[in-house]
């Protein structure tokens, strides 16, 4: 694999993909809204590394945004071995009161953005016979979550999407892999607007944990992992084992606001 293209690789997990690649020698094209924090990140991949390392600044949310990523990576000669749909948002409350503009917005980076880029490279990795594509999902697509409804539908999109392209491609020599991180450290909750007293409940890992999971799942052609241990493995699986509105109830009583 000489080159990665990144999503959301300004800053949380995306930035730690982007470190850890190019410790392994492997190039990096680096994309998120934040020019600034790209160029950097770029300039000390180069410096440190010894690798190339180039900078898309695009608003994924943004009409023709993924074709620009596509035709910029084209005009640079770029070939992408590795894609990495990890750019994504969550928004926390109740629905009815959140701004709808945010909601939609979070389909179009969740979803529709990480569509149009599968399909773009998956087209070029397919004729080539080689690659590979890794979607960053949640636990959170695992169920229902009142409060952060419209996140955890598009995870749930994720998840059913890219495991179904995993099985389509399974001949085709281009790897696709979901990850479901659970609670992570990064700017995620705070870009949710989540309160600052609110506590999942569970233990946070690092982005470099989800990272280094992610990469040795990608080499056992996993088609889907959960990263965090056995309270996210316990979390993914209690809904096959309660009624889908037990397991909402529950959900509801953890997530909702507090006076
Ligand atoms: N942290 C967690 O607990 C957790 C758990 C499960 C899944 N995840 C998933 O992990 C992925 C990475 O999240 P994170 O935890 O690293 O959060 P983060 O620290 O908030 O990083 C999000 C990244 O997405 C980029 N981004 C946001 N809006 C964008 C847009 N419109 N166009 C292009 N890029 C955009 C941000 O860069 P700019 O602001 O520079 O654009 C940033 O690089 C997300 O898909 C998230 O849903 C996170």
């Amino acid at each position: 694999m000489k080159t990665a293209l990144i999503t959301g690789a300004s800053v949380g997990i995306g930035a730690a993909f982007a470190k850890e690649l190019a410790s392994r020698k492997i190039d990096v094209v680096l994309v998120a809204r934040s020019q600034d924090k790209l160029e950097q990140l770029a300039e000390k991949l180069r410096s440190q590394y010894n690798i190339k390392a180039h900078v898309i600044p695009q608003d994924l949310t943004q009409p023709e945004a993924t074709q620009l990523v596509f035709d910029a990576v084209s005009q640079q000669g770029l070939t992408i071995d590795l894609l990495i749909n990890n750019a994504g948002f969550g928004d926390y409350g109740t629905f009815a009161d959140r701004p709808l503009t945010k909601q939609v917005q979070m389909i179009q980076l969740n979803i529709t953005a990480l569509v149009e880029l599968t399909h773009l490279f998956l087209t070029d990795m397919k004729k080539r016979g080689a690659g590979a594509i890794v979607n960053i999902a949640s636990i959170a697509g695992y169920q229902p979550l009142p409060y952060c409804s419209v996140y955890a539908g598009t995870k749930a999109f994720v998840l059913n999407f890219t495991e179904a392209l995993w099985a389509e491609n399974k001949d085709s020599g281009v790897r696709l892999l979901v990850v479901c991180p659970g609670p992570t450290e990064s700017n995620f909750f705070v870009a949710a607007e989540f309160p600052q007293t609110f506590s999942g409940g569970q233990n946070y890992t690092t982005a470099e944990e989800v990272v280094k999971d992610t990469l040795n799942a990608l080499e056992k052609d996993f088609s889907t992992l959960v990263t965090g241990g056995f309270t996210n493995q316990f979390i993914v699986n209690l809904p096959r084992f309660f009624p889908r509105d037990t397991i909402v109830s529950l959900v509801e009583k953890q997530f909702k606001p507090k006076k």
